[in-house]
């Protein structure tokens, strides 16, 4: 028996490239998103997927007890659900900063403790990976509704990390930077704004979701048995190297 991964916002870019990643390495993936018809459309009819919203209470609890039912306890989640949002603090009407909120930190908030839960209920070990953004640490302008959200997410990561530690249950975020994800393609397009993005990195370039799936991969096996309460960046250097200015 292969053991189960929980992956949501499997529809999306970087969760499908999780999703990917996870099943070349021999994990059963349980995908989660809350339109059916896109997750099959993306993995084909015979994939486990899971109609649900995480970011409500019963949506996280549904996702996780959909999953033991039909594949088993999973003992890993990959939470990919979330959004991006690009405004000013100025420009953030009060819905936009509810539903980036939402999205982002309720998400995490909920299916963390659905995860949780479930494990604890059968007593097994397990790990979680969160995804927090570049915005957390460092000051970028236009992102106070995202950045607040994302250093939200940071905070339940170091705490819950701290809680479930003794029950052998690791929790940990990646911080990416810009990536090249369809959610992302909306924004930046293909042109000039494109070229912008990637000249803001020390180490030029949009990032790939696939190298971020095979960190958050990395960070749910054994091979990461004793790392948690930790947030992994993947920017190119952006959030701790100063661009050598010529
Ligand atoms: N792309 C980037 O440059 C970048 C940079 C830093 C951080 N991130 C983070 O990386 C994660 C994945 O981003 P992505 O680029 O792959 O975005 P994406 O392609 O838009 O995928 C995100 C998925 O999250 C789900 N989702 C959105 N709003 C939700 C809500 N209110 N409740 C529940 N699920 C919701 C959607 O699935 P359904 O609609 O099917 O439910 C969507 O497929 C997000 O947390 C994002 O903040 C991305």
């Amino acid at each position: 028996m292969t053991a189960i991964a929980l992956v949501t916002g499997a529809s999306g870019g970087l969760g499908q490239a999780v999703a990917r990643e996870l099943r070349e390495q021999g994990w059963t993936v349980a995908l989660v998103g809350r339109d059916l018809a896109r997750l099959r459309a993306a993995f084909g009819a015979e994939a486990a997927c899971i109609a649900a919203d995480v970011s409500t209470p019963d949506g996280a609890r549904t996702a996780v007890a959909q999953c033991q039912r039909e594949l088993g306890l999973p003992t890993a989640l990959a939470h990919c659900a979330g959004t991006t949002l690009l405004a000013p603090l100025h420009r953030t009407a009060p819905e936009m900063y509810r539903s980036c909120l939402t999205a982002n930190l309720d998400s995490a908030f909920f299916t963390l403790g659905a995860f949780m839960d479930a494990l604890r209920e059968a007593r097994q070990p397990g790990a979680a990976v969160l995804v927090s953004s570049v915005v957390a640490r460092i000051g970028v302008a236009n992102h106070e509704a995202i950045a607040a959200a994302k250093a939200g997410v940071e905070g339940l990561v170091r705490s819950a990390a701290a809680t479930y530690a003794p029950s052998r249950i690791r929790v940990n975020a990646v911080a990416p930077g810009i990536m090249d994800t369809p959610a992302v393609a909306r924004i930046i397009g293909t042109g000039a704004a494109r070229a912008g993005a990637a000249k803001q990195y020390p180490l030029p370039g949009i990032g790939d979701p696939a190298d971020l799936a095979r960190l958050m991969a990395w960070l749910l096996s054994d091979q990461a048995g004793w790392i948690t309460g930790q947030v992994w960046a993947l920017d190119g250097g952006f959030s701790s190297v100063r661009p050598l200015v010529k």
